[in-house]
């Protein structure tokens, strides 16, 4: 059983917990992810690792509620349990010495590229952060990122705050300054990964992107979250999550995930129809 210690809202519909788990927390490196089950009756749902703190045992994740199961996390608060807590999972991102880092996130994947731009800080690169999000309101993370990043560039779609317009014109301008760029880490929906992968194609700058396609063991048993990189088919579980941006292909990465967004439609929907607090896992 893992405690929820703390539990904030920090953006319409996503919430900060930090969660006792000894274990996890042991281990933890950026890039690597747990997978949750809430009950005994539950789905089980990956989250990444935001943050750890070795010392006190606890691990940091925010989650952004999308369907039934993170929205049975989100009726929970401190004090309650979570069943299972499998993790630390998938392979902690490659993070060196390499010299200039763009970090791009769009979304709540900001709680992703958190640890990994603050990895790069200690190896001594230097990190150009660049957010995306709706609008202001959905940003967070800022005075941290503030803290570990040379730069931090915001673009919301609604211009409320930074620029307006999407994360991908922040990559341009950058690139358009002059500034070189060894690496570039995208992180958030699959479009915007695609769109940074196919912009930096072009200025051959090597990409990341951190894939978050259907898992459901998330110990490369299933065979659910396969994605073609390159001429593989690779598991995103175990060989991933991180892969190269240039090789992934994205239009069935795309295809897949729309599978997936009819059933999780249909599972939410008898959940949210039965009196919105939940059916403790009888409706699945
Ligand atoms: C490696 C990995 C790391 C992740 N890290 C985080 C994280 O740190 N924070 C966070 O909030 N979410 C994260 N996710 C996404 C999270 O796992 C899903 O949002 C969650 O499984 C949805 O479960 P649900 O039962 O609430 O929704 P469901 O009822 O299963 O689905 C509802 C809707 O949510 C959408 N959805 C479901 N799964 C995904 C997914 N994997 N990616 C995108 N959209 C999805 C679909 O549109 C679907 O129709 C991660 C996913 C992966 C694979
Ligand atoms: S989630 Fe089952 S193989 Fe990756």
């Amino acid at each position: 059983m893992y405690k929820i210690l703390a539990k904030e809202n920090i953006a319409p519909n996503v919430d900060k917990y930090i969660i006792a788990a000894p274990d996890v927390a042991a281990k933890a490196e950026p890039g690597q992810f747990v997978v949750l089950r809430l009950h005994e009756r539950g789905e089980r749902i990956p989250i990444s690792i935001s943050n750890w703190n070795r010392a006190a045992g606890t691990i940091t994740l925010i989650v952004q509620t999308v369907g039934h199961t993170t929205e049975q996390l989100g009726a929970m608060g401190v004090g309650d349990t979570i069943l299972d807590l499998l993790g630390p999972l998938g392979k902690p991102a490659l993070i060196e010495p390499m010299g200039t880092v763009a970090c791009v996130a769009g979304g709540v994947a900001t709680a992703i590229i958190y640890p990994e731009a603050r990895k790069h800080k200690e190896m001594g690169n230097r990190v150009l952060t660049l957010v995306g999000a709706r609008s202001r309101e959905y940003l967070f993370y800022q005075e941290e990122l503030a803290a570990i990043s040379d730069r931090v560039l915001v673009a919301t779609d609604d211009g409320s705050y930074g620029s307006k317009g999407f994360v991908t014109e922040l990559l341009q301008q950058v690139i358009d300054d002059g500034i070189h760029l060894d690496q570039v880490i995208a992180i958030g929906p699959i479009p915007m990964m695609q769109a940074v992968a196919e912009l930096t194609k072009r200025y051959d700058i090597k990409t990341v992107v951190s894939l978050n396609p259907i898992m459901l063991d998330g110990t490369g048993m299933c065979g659910a979250c396969r994605v073609r990189v390159g001429d593989e088919i690779k598991f995103c579980c175990t060989d991933g999550p991180e892969f190269d941006g240039h090789l992934v292909d994205f239009a069935s990465l795309m295809r897949r995930s729309r599978l997936y967004e009819k059933s999780g439609t249909k599972a939410h929907t008898p959940y949210q129809q039965k009196d919105g607090k939940g059916c403790d896992g009888q409706c699945q």
